[in-house]
């Protein structure tokens, strides 16, 4: 390091990712340990992403941070733990061209400016915190060129947000919930990369951009709490659920793959009335959305179309494919139109698909 002058940077993309099969409630806080496993579709990252850009220099006096342009407070412990644990594992970096020199032991000692962006609305229940601290961790790693695969960093990612460490794959991916206590074995694995079921097209309708009134952290807080719901679906529930979606993916079964993905989110939501006081993600548009595909697929036949929502009124459909897709976008359109001030707000359209690596 012979100048003071010099910054050195890294800037990555990472999708946000949708889960089909929910995570909702925690059994260890600190560590963010699930109380039952998930399983996720990582979107498009052109669609829906984070941006972050991480700098070094010897000459930033402190770690700072700004998300959409306004700077933030690093120091709560979700963001402590991700700095901490990637700084420890960073290695040496060298940028011949530049005149760049990083020692691994210098590390803990240089100060970070970090500055990330989304392109969809923070959170609105459209898993920003999923997008975000994957990304965050993701650009640290390549910045302190830190040599662990996307499972270890899942498992920091995850300590971030849980439902981060499944944006660090694409396609469709499980996060297991593990059992030692430590959370070293509650990470994300691939189930099927973004070509494996390249027919569905994904369509998330805006109901409301708004910053939702409970959080996702204090949400399945007050869930494990109070409501009994919760303990039969992780314990009797899901476990089931997750064998079967899994061999739903495996499959490519459309009709199973939807039954258990609505079926799901319902009971998710179910979960969070059963909560004491109650919480209410969804409202009426929500709800509007949800009979409106349920009508249609029970005229079809068969599924056409699957629903699910995150902790928040904004609906995440996927269609069995592009045909499909078009004419529910322009049922919606009728339905639903963009211009109305109690409706939906705008429309997302993206392929099952994600680019491997971001940066
Ligand atoms: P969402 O449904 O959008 O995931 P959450 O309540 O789970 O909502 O999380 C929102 C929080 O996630 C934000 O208040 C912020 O602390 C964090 N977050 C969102 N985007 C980013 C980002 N790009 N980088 C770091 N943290 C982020
Ligand atoms: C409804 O991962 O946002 O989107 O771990 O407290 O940061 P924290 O919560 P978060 O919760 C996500 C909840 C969900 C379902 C899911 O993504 O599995
Ligand atoms: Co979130």
């Amino acid at each position: 390091m012979a100048t003071e002058k010099w910054v050195y940077m890294v800037t990555a993309q990472t999708p946000t990712n949708i889960a089909v099969i929910k995570y909702w409630g925690k059994r260890d806080e600190v560590r963010i340990l699930p109380v039952n496993d998930s399983i996720s579709v990582t979107l498009d990252p052109d669609h829906l992403c984070t941006v972050t850009t991480v700098s070094v220099s010897p000459s930033f006096d402190r770690d700072r941070m700004w998300l959409n342009g306004k700077e933030i407070s690093l120091s709560g412990s979700r963001y402590q733990t991700c700095l901490r644990e990637i700084r420890s594992r960073g290695g040496d970096v060298e940028d011949k061209e530049k005149g760049i020199k990083i020692e691994k032991k210098n590390w803990e000692k240089l100060n970070l400016h970090i500055a990330s962006h989304n392109n969809f609305p923070t959170a609105a229940g459209l898993a920003s915190s999923a997008a975000g601290f994957a990304c965050l961790v993701f650009s640290l790693a390549k910045l302190m060129n830190v040599d662990e695969d996307s499972s270890q960093l899942s498992a920091i990612a995850r300590q971030g947000s849980g439902s981060a460490c499944r944006s660090l794959f694409g396609g469709f991916v499980k996060w297991t919930m593990g059992s030692k206590d430590d959370g070293s074995d509650s990470v994300a694995v691939q189930l099927a990369d973004e070509k494996y079921w390249d027919d569905l097209v994904i369509i998330i309708a805006v109901v409301s951009s708004r910053e939702k009134e409970t959080s996702s952290t204090s949400g399945m807080r007050e869930t494990v709490e109070t409501s009994l719901l919760l303990q039969h679906r992780a314990k009797e529930i899901v476990p089931k659920r997750i064998v079967q979606m899994e061999e739903a993916i495996k499959n490519r079964d459309f009709a199973s793959f939807t039954r258990l993905s609505c079926t799901d989110s319902n009971q998710f939501h179910a979960v969070c009335l059963d909560t004491s006081p109650p919480i209410f993600y969804m409202n009426d548009t929500s709800h509007r959305i949800i009979s409106l595909v349920e009508k249609w697929n029970r005229s079809e036949g068969t599924p056409q179309v699957a629903y699910t929502f995150d902790a928040g009124p904004n609906a995440v459909l996927i269609a069995r494919n592009r045909k499909v897709a078009v004419q529910l976008l322009q049922g919606l359109l009728y339905y639903f139109p963009p211009k109305s001030d109690t409706d939906m707000k705008s429309y997302v359209v993206g392929d099952n698909s994600i680019l491997k690596e971001a940066g």
